[in-house]
Parts: C-alpha cells; sequence; structure tokens
C-alpha cells in the first residue's frame, strides 16, 4: 500500500509517498480503506515538530509515528476475528487522534476505536472534514463553555477548521453569533449562518465591553486578558492553543467571575468521541453543519496541503484522498 510517510521534522517537503506492506487486522481490528482524511494544525505540528512542547507528544529527536494523519473516512475493507460493530464494505469515518496513521491507503484501528458508520448522505471528504472541526469546536461549546439558546457567542478564527464549526454548532445550540475573520473569508463566515462579522483588520473585538457570554479563540490569537473585559459576568473564554498563561489563568481564574478554559480534545477517550461523531454526522446528514473545503490533494501531493495548512488562513480543511478517483468509483 502507498502511505505519505517522514522519518525527520522539517519543511512540508520531508513527507513523501511511500510503499509498506499490506496491513492485516488483528483479533478487533479493521482495516479501511482510506477515501479521505484531513491535514490539519495537529499534523503541521507533528512534521515540523514544533512548538518545541509538540515533541513530547510526537517524538523527542524524531517522529515515533511515520504516517501523520487522525481524522479519516473510507471503507472497511476487512476485519479481524471477533469484530461485531462492523462488517466489509461498511462506510465508516473517525479520529485515530494520537495514533495517527489516516495518510495511508489502508488504516488498521480497533473497532472499539472512535469509529462510527458514515450515513450515506455524507460524503467522505465532508466526512473527514467533519472530525478535523467539528470533534474540537462541539466538547469546546458544549463541555467548556455550556452553551445554551440565547447566549450571545463570539468566534474567533471562524473560517478556519475548528472556528467554521464552532459557528455552526453554536448557531445549532441556540447561540447569537459574531465570528471573526479576515477579510477574503467575511461572505464565507456569513454564509455558514453568523448573526455578525467582524473583519479582524477593521475592527478589534476585544475592545467592546460586556459584549459576549463566550468568546471562543478558535485560533488562540488572543489572550483572556485582552478579552476579559469584553465578556459579560460570569462569561467564558475558551482557547484552543496552550500558553503558560492560560493554564495559569485556568486554575486562579476559577475565583473570579469570567472563567478561562483551554481543552485538550484529541486527548478525550474513544468512547466519549464516539457519540460526538454520530451527533456530528447527523447534523451533517441534515444540512446543518457543511464544513468547509480549503482543497481536496491525492497522496502524492501531500506536501503541497501542508504547505497550505501551514499559511495558516485556510478556509475550513484541507483533505488528502489516498485512494486514487478510478478504485473510489469502482468501489461506490
Ligand atoms: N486544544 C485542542 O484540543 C485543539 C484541537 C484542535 C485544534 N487545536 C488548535 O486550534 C487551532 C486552530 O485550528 P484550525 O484547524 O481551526 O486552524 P486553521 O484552520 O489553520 O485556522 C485558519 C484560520 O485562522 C484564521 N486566522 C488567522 N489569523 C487570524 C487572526 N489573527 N485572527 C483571527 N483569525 C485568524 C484564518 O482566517 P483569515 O484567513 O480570514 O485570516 C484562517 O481561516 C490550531 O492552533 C490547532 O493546533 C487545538
Amino acid at each position: 500500500m502507498r502511505v505519505a510517510a517522514y522519518e525527520r521534522y522539517g519543511p512540508p517537503e520531508v513527507v513523501a509517498v511511500a510503499e509498506r506492506p499490506t496491513p492485516e487486522p488483528g483479533a478487533g481490528e479493521v482495516r479501511v480503506r482510506v477515501h479521505a482524511a484531513s491535514i490539519g494544525a495537529a499534523d503541521s505540528a507533528a512534521r515540523s515538530g514544533t512548538p518545541w512542547f509538540a515533541r513530547l507528544a510526537f517524538g523527542l529527536r524524531a517522529p515515533k509515528r511515520s504516517v501523520m494523519g487522525s481524522d479519516f473516512a473510507g471503507i472497511v475493507d476487512a476485519i479481524g476475528p471477533g469484530v461485531t460493530r462492523f462488517a466489509v464494505g461498511d462506510r465508516v469515518f473517525g479520529a485515530t487522534g494520537v495514533d495517527a496513521g489516516g495518510h495511508a491507503e489502508l488504516l488498521i484501528t480497533p473497532e472499539s476505536s472512535a469509529i462510527v458508520a458514515l450515513p450515506a448522505a455524507v460524503d467522505m471528504t465532508d466526512a473527514a472534514a467533519i472530525c478535523d472541526g467539528g470533534l474540537t469546536a462541539l466538547p469546546f461549546l458544549r463541555d467548556g463553555a455550556r452553551v445554551r439558546p440565547g447566549m450571545r457567542v463570539l468566534v474567533n478564527g471562524a473560517s478556519g477548521s475548528v472556528g467554521a464549526a464552532a459557528v455552526q454548532l453554536a448557531k445549532h445550540l441556540g447561540a447569537e453569533i459574531t465570528a471573526v475573520c479576515g477579510p477574503s473569508h467575511v461572505e464565507l463566515v456569513r454564509s455558514l449562518g453568523a448573526d455578525r462579522v467582524i473583519d479582524y483588520t477593521r475592527e478589534d473585538f476585544t475592545a467592546a465591553r460586556d459584549a459576549y457570554d463566550v468568546i471562543f479563540d478558535a485560533v488562540g490569537k488572543s489572550t483572556f486578558r485582552r478579552c476579559r473585559r469584553a465578556l459579560s459576568s460570569g462569561g467564558t473564554y475558551l482557547t484552543t492553543v496552550p500558553s503558560w498563561a492560560i493554564m495559569l489563568q485556568q486554575l486562579t481564574s476559577k475565583v473570579g467571575s469570567r472563567r478561562a478554559v483551554i481543552m485538550f480534545t484529541g486527548l478525550r477517550k474513544d468512547a466519549d468521541k464516539v457519540p460526538d461523531l454520530g451527533e456530528l454526522a447527523a447534523l451533517a446528514a441534515s444540512g446543518a453543519f457543511r464544513p468547509p473545503i480549503e482543497r481536496e490533494v491525492p497522496l502524492d501531493d501531500i506536501a503541497e496541503g501542508h504547505r497550505i495548512v501551514d499559511t495558516g488562513h485556510k478556509a475550513g480543511s484541507v483533505v488528502v484522498r489516498p485512494v486514487a478517483a478510478d478504485s473510489r468509483k469502482a468501489a461506490s
């Protein structure tokens, strides 16, 4: 089988297509022919080995795992002994988290991992993109901020994969949404359902006072300190990006009326991700959640996918399609 592999940290060019033996599923495992997998910020960190603390997870001197990619969608093409949840031919999608392995034609994963059936109404590319943003935005909004109908929610970085999911999921939860992005993405973000869009090159959202019950900084470009006064009393600041300040503030700010929250959604238990995947797929099938796709690339162009992610300005997700178009057609 073909995989996109890398052996050392570096720029996008360190990732290249390689041949590997066909993997066989063991007891309780399924083998998935991968039709789509996202290339996201976590892959960029795994590839470049930056920021430095990424190496604690990915390997201190060199990458521990040579194939990146967590969020995948595809078709089960073999099952190991004892598998009961899935059968050959099932359309599935999911997230392997730190185990990665999705940037390959074939992926082996336990049937007890974060993998669920994919509704016929959702295509493979959208399914991979759902995991990319939705599997992060949903727990942040629901568990981190406890978003309820009528709450005023601001999403910073609303055109990224997490931000675009957050706009749509917060809308679904009944919130009133203010979305912040750059000038080239204003129309896209409006189309996702934002009630108001702020172009960050023209307006500083942190200058507002008592304006939001939740500020979700999906790209970690602000700080709790800067956002604090824009929050209402009892409001919550969420950020996806760790810093010493936010770790400290998360501990200390519980004393005050406004909270700072950071979560590490990739580290959640698979058993917690499974129902979320089902919920996200149902929302996608109903049309309530449409993940934007910046670009799809074939496996041979994986480095180009990484380059787009590295710009920090993609709209939604970049998706690699490991299985060649002809084989995809034959399988569907
Ligand atoms: N803590 C966790 O569990 C967790 C989980 C997943 C991801 N993350 C982290 O979350 C972050 C976001 O991930 P992502 O996949 O959504 O990133 P992304 O898709 O690469 O974000 C790109 C978007 O960020 C926007 N952006 C860039 N600079 C901005 C600024 N100064 N102000 C506002 N928006 C700005 C861009 O909008 P314009 O092009 O319009 O400027 C672009 O659309 C990453 O750092 C990732 O590592 C954390």
